[in-house]
This record gives C-alpha cells, structure tokens and sequence, in this order.
C-alpha cells in the first residue's frame, strides 16, 4: 500500500516556527522568567466558574503561547470543533459521530443531528435512570425476599468500569450511606470472588455495562455472577437483581435481561466518554439524580467554554497546546497527573485510557503516517504519596516530565489541619519543580564542610528545576467541579488529537491481542493444537500446560 500523506501539519509555518521558537528558548530557566514578570501568575492563569488553572510554571512566554495559537488555527481547531459540536461523523474510521458533549446538554436545548433529537433521546434515558435509581435508593426496588439493596456491583472494564469506578470513588461523601457500590472488571476470578464473598445475594444489584455487550472479560464475571447469584435464588429472580447497561439490546436480551431492565445509550458515545451516560448509572444510585445532573452540568459549563472562549483564554486548548509543546517539539515521552485528592486517586487511570486510547496512534484520520510523536504516556499517582515513591525523578533525574497538580482547596474530611499540610506539600512539589535549588543555594545550606566532601555532595544536592507543572485548582471536589475536570480533560484530548490529525476516538490497537488471545486460550488445554507462534510464546504454552493445575 502506497503511503499517502493527508495531514501536513509538520510542514507548516507554524510548526516549523515552534521548532525554531523551542531551539531559541530551551535553555531558558522558568525561575528567571519568575524573576522578570512579577505578574506572571496573572498573565498565565485562567479561572472558570471556581476553577482555576495556573499554567505560569510551564516553559512558555507571551511568544511561545502565540506560536502555539497559530499552530491551533493552522490545524483547523476551529472547524473541528464545529464538526464535533454539530454531530459530523469525525469518527471516520467507525463512521460515528462523537456526541459525548450532547450527554450533558441540559433538558430543552436542542441538537438535531441527521434528523435525530439528540437531547430528546438523551433525556429519555436519564429520565428512566431517574425513575429506577429512586426506587433503589428509597428501597422500593426489593431483592428476592423482599428487603431493599443494599449492595451494587458494576461488571464492566475500561470505559464501562474506569469513569464510573472514579467518579464513585471521588464523590464518595455525597453518597448514599445504604448502598454500598464495588466495581468488577479483571477476569481475575479474584476480583469478582473477593468481591462477592462479603455480599448477601437477596440485596445485591448488578449492573452488567459494557457498549458492546461482547467483551469476553465482562461476560465471563456477569456469567459467573448470575452462577453465583442462582446458588442462592431462582432464575426468575434475575430480572430483580440483574440490570444491564449496553448499546447492544439483543445480547442483551441473549443474556438473559429482561431489556426493560436495560439502560441504553448510542454509538456516539466512546466507551472512555462514556460516563456521562448510562454508564453513569453506579454514580447515580450512589449520589443521587440530583447530584447526577450536577455532575452533568459541571461538564456542560466546561463544554460551553470550551465551545466559546477564545483559545486564549480556553482553558482545555490551552492545556492541549501546552501538551503539545512538550510532546511533539521537547520530545517529553510522558504526562504525570497528580490528584491532591484521596477520592480522586482513579483519575490518572481513568485519564489514561482516555487519552492513551484516544491519542496513541501512529497514523492520522485519512490513514496516512505520521512522522511525530503524538499521545504520551499518561501516568500518575495521589499526591502527596507519589511524593514518597516517585518524585525524587521528578526533581534529580534526567527527563522532562510535563505534570497537572489536581488541588481542591477545601476537604470534605477536616481533620485537625490536615488539608493545608496537603495542600502545602502541593504548592511545595510545583515551586521546587520549578525553580530548583542552585549551586550558591547549595553550598549556603551545607555550611562548612571540607573541600572534597563538597566535590561528591554538591551535585548530589543540586535541584536543577526547570520542570513544569499546571495547578488546576477547584474549591472542593463536588458532583459539579468533577464533571468541569472530567469535561477539561475530554476536551483537551480532542484538540491534541485535532492538531496532530489522528482520530481520537477508535481504538483498533487494542483488537490483536483479544484476537491471539481468543486463539492462545484453547491451546492452554493439553491436547489442543498450537499454532505457529513465535518459540517464546509456545514455550510459555508448554510451560503452563505443565504447572497449571485448574
Ligand atoms: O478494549 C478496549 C475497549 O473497547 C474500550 O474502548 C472500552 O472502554 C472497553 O473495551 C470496554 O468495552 P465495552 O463497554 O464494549 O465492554
């Protein structure tokens, strides 16, 4: 197949001028731009609605933002965002729209795509996830002998597993103290069977999620939750205590859920954008509709921004920009996300599929190769424990490494001052980060030593700094301020992926290995014929057809 360039944006003025611009500045040290502009917080910080983003601490001037910009107008971001805004079917390799935004339009605005009412359609759905989440949460929706849930485990993986599992997992002081959420996802018998060994089946509920309603992890942990679940009930109890939400209603119905029991939702949906959705439906029966729709309206006030502000001061571009700026021309491989938030612990996992699934690819929309680099690896930990495990690579180790600080100002937890040693460590890690610590800093602190002391321990001490970070600061984590985060990071993805010309929203590089692994799993049983693998993968066949004892 002959390589056919599509997008050219690696020709263009404007990166050519960004190359140029990061030759010219990359010795620059973030502490003397300090030093210059007193009014740099000013100048480089946005706020919206309560939440703030400090991009001050990035290697960036005023001329390096403007080159950014122009590389947006040169990429079409734009029209792009009108075609994602309209319902243009952007997805081309899928041949789908990206509506994930339509999911938190608010009841009576109005998106008609291809003569669909979108809002109509959406709002349909949230209105029976309403209805069924009451009866739930006010125990009117009985188990088997007539006593109210008390337990709900959601059986999904990625998308269907990792929004939900966050957004429960953050807004955890919102919810309802008489439900008890857990999360299922691994084919690891282990996840399912430690979770299942502390619940009573006559007050359990299972949503089984997935878009697909194909993929063989899920289907295997709600096939043995239903084997589970029938050790101890009839099978006429099923219908009370299995619900299932999917784009798929005859697997569905193929199941063996009754589909009034099903929540559904549309294949313009990615499963990584999903949580807005039905898929949303733990987060509902956890913190309420009302709560729910707060949360939506968190990320509708995000996407109204995101839709309207001039690039300048929009927030999710100028995080892509800025991602941009040290991905493709510093060549940072990577992208740490640090939530000074015990609730908000998932969210790096939940932002990797999210971008990684989105942005890691090879090849631009039309098909065409691309010779840059474009998504990063999306890494992170909770502050301030990362502080302890990985930070000293942060400050003394020899690569760039881009981070968000995620900082609520205010704790839903107040004990005894605690917050503000969070969030003192917080500031702490982006001032270091920043301004490092230099030789006459150094030598100041270590007093009088000898000579030769000095010689092995100065550079050791040294902090060269220079590392950026952006703090997005919020007053405190609530259903709203959640969904503004989530909706931030949905969108800077978009435009990444905008820019650097790839679809963001397919995800065939995760095909091949349910593809081998379909193959490999009979050839697991002795007996069973192995194909032509690679020597490696047959030996390891070998070796486990030998020790497994199952
Ligand atoms: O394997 C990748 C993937 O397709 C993700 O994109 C998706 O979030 C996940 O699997 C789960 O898919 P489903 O919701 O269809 O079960």
């Amino acid at each position: 197949m002959a390589a056919i360039r599509y997008n050219d944006i690696n020709t263009s003025a404007a990166w050519a001028r960004l190359h140029q611009h990061q030759r010219a500045t990359r010795h620059m040290h973030m502490r003397q731009l300090f030093e210059a502009d007193s009014r740099r917080f000013q100048r480089f910080s946005v706020e919206l609605d309560g939440l703030l983003l400090d991009y001050s601490k990035n290697r960036v001037t005023g001329r390096t933002m403007e080159l950014l910009f122009e590389l947006a107008a040169t990429a079409n971001l734009r029209d792009w965002m009108g075609r994602l805004r309209s319902g243009e079917r952007i997805n081309i390799s899928e041949n789908r729209s990206v509506l994930h935004y339509a999911l938190r339009l608010p009841a009576g605005s109005e998106l008609i795509v291809e003569g669909v009412d979108v809002v109509a359609q959406v709002q349909d759905v949230l209105a029976r996830l309403t209805t069924f989440c009451e009866r739930v949460r006010s125990g009117g929706w009985t188990g088997f002998d007539g006593r109210r849930i008390r337990d709900v485990v959601n059986i999904g993986i990625g998308g269907s597993d990792l929004g939900p599992e966050l957004v429960c997992e953050a807004l955890a002081s919102f919810s309802s103290p008489e439900l008890d959420i857990h999360f299922v996802s691994n084919v690891d018998g282990q996840h399912l069977a430690r979770t299942l060994e502390r619940l009573d089946p006559a007050t359990t509920l299972f949503i089984v999620a997935s878009k697909s309603f194909t993929t063989p992890e899920t289907l295997l942990n709600a096939r043995a939750a239903r084997a589970w679940f029938l050790q101890h009930a009839g099978e006429g109890d099923i219908a009370r205590h299995f619900v299932a939400v999917s784009t798929n209603t005859d697997a569905v119905r193929d199941f063996g859920i009754d589909v009034e029991h099903m929540f559904g939702f549309w294949d313009w949906v990615g499963g990584r954008y999903s949580v807005w959705s039905a898929i949303g439906l733990p987060l509902m029966l956890s913190i309420g509709p009302d709560a729910f729709r707060q949360f939506l309206a968190g990320g509708h006030a995000m996407d109204r921004h995101f839709f309207a502000a001039p690039f300048e001061h929009n927030i999710p571009v100028i995080l892509a920009l800025l991602g941009i700026w040290y991905n493709t021309f510093y060549r940072a491989h990577t992208h740490a996300i640090m939530p000074y938030d015990h609730g908000l612990r998932r969210l790096p996992a939940h932002i990797q599929q999210m971008d990684m699934e989105s942005n890691g690819k090879r090849v631009g929309r039309m098909g065409e190769w691309l010779d840059f680099d474009t998504g990063p690896i999306i890494w992170g930990e909770e502050g301030v424990n990362s502080q302890h495990a990985f930070f000293q690579l942060l400050h003394q180790g020899t690569r760039l490494i881009p981070c968000d600080f995620i900082l609520p100002l205010n704790s839903h937890y107040p004990i005894d001052g605690q917050h503000r040693v969070l969030v003192a460590n917080c500031l702490a890690q982006t001032e270091a980060l920043m301004r490092g610590k230099d030789e006459a800093e150094v030598l100041d602190e270590m007093g009088s030593v000898p000579d030769e002391l000095v010689d092995i321990l100065l550079p050791q001490k040294l902090f060269p700094g220079n590392q950026p970070s952006n703090t997005i600061a919020v007053d405190r984590i609530t259903p709203y301020t959640l969904g503004m985060l989530i909706a931030m990071y949905e969108h800077k993805v978009f435009v990444q992926g905008a820019i650097w010309g790839v679809n963001s929203f397919d995800q065939w590089g995760v095909e091949y290995g349910k593809q081998l692994a379909r193959r490999i799993e009979p050839e697991l049983s002795d007996g069973a014929e192995t194909w032509q693998h690679d020597c490696s993968t047959l030996g390891l066949i070998a070796h486990f057809r030998k020790r497994h004892r199952g």
